[in-house]
């Protein structure tokens, strides 16, 4: 164990040098996948996936707060993952309470400041009340932003950024003319947070999943073949090197 421990946190030091520290992304956005064939593989019930998972949730958060990464959006749980089993949704709403139970006293301590986006007053109160204390406690930090996208939808974010702008311009306090990208952004729940300039999918599954659509029009694509439980510090750290090493065009030249 402890042989293992030192190779690893050797490999990460020897390989976190070769990051430039001028051009990190300033927003990684995860999808974090493979919980349940993680489990499955191992002849464990699904939600043992998921709480190895949670494991790897405080690994990538020390690991990108430490290296100085501005926000990192994790999506926990989708608009269409209500349709699992009934069981597995129970636990999957029970993990941020646990979560935040043994984790949140080092979240402050790492002035990182907690957030999510999703349609949060649809959870149940037992979950909705741990977040919202997380948020609260962590309101006035300053380091990384630790978002988590919780019965988050993209679509369904998009369709409220479109009722709330129709509204206003059918009250008057708008012209359509003055719809902008930019008003469009700010109507969306990650108003505030810049777009993600890497999003990683692990697992190997080369999906978005309904996933920050209008956000990621530019972003790096990066899908690690990994499961979510087995994702470390090298993975991650692979994973921005390779994104140093890519062109970002914008469509010039
Ligand atoms: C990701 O792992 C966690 C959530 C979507 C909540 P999965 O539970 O999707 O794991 P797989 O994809 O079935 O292996
Ligand atoms: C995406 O994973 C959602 C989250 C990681 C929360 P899913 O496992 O739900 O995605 P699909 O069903 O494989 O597209
Ligand atoms: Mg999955």
């Amino acid at each position: 164990m402890f042989k293992f421990l030192f190779r690893k946190d050797a490999d990460v030091n020897n390989k976190i040098i070769e990051i430039d520290k001028n051009s990190l992304p300033k927003h990684v956005a995860i999808i974090m996948d493979g919980n349940g064939r993680w489990a499955s593989e191992k002849r464990l019930p699904r939600i043992a996936g998921h709480r190895e998972g949670m494991q790897t949730v405080k690994k990538v958060t020390r690991f990108a707060s430490n290296l100085g990464i501005k926000v990192l959006t994790l999506y926990a749980f989708s608009t269409e993952n209500w349709k699992r089993p009934k069981e597995e949704v129970d636990f999957l709403m029970k993990l941020p309470s646990d979560f935040l139970n043994s984790f949140l006293p080092e979240l402050i301590e790492k002035n990182v400041k907690v957030k999510v986006i999703g349609n949060i007053h649809e959870l149940p109160e037992h979950t909705l009340n741990a977040l919202e204390e997380a948020v609260l406690k962590t309101e006035k930090n300053s380091g990384l932003i630790l978002n988590f996208a919780l019965n988050y939808g993209s679509r369904d974010e998009i369709k409220q950024a479109v009722q709330h702008i129709s509204k206003q311009c059918l009250e008057g306090s708008l012209l359509v003319d003055n719809i902008t990208e930019d008003l469009i952004s700010k109507t969306l729940m990650t108003k505030n947070i810049p777009d993600p300039e890497l999003v990683i999918r692990t697992s190997g599954e080369l999906r978005i999943s309904n996933f920050l659509l209008w956000q990621i029009a530019y972003s790096e694509l990066i899908f690690s073949d990994v499961y979510w439980p087995e994702f470390n510090e090298v993975h991650f750290t692979d994973a921005i090197i390779n994104y140093q090493n890519r062109t970002r065009r914008f469509g010039g030249i």
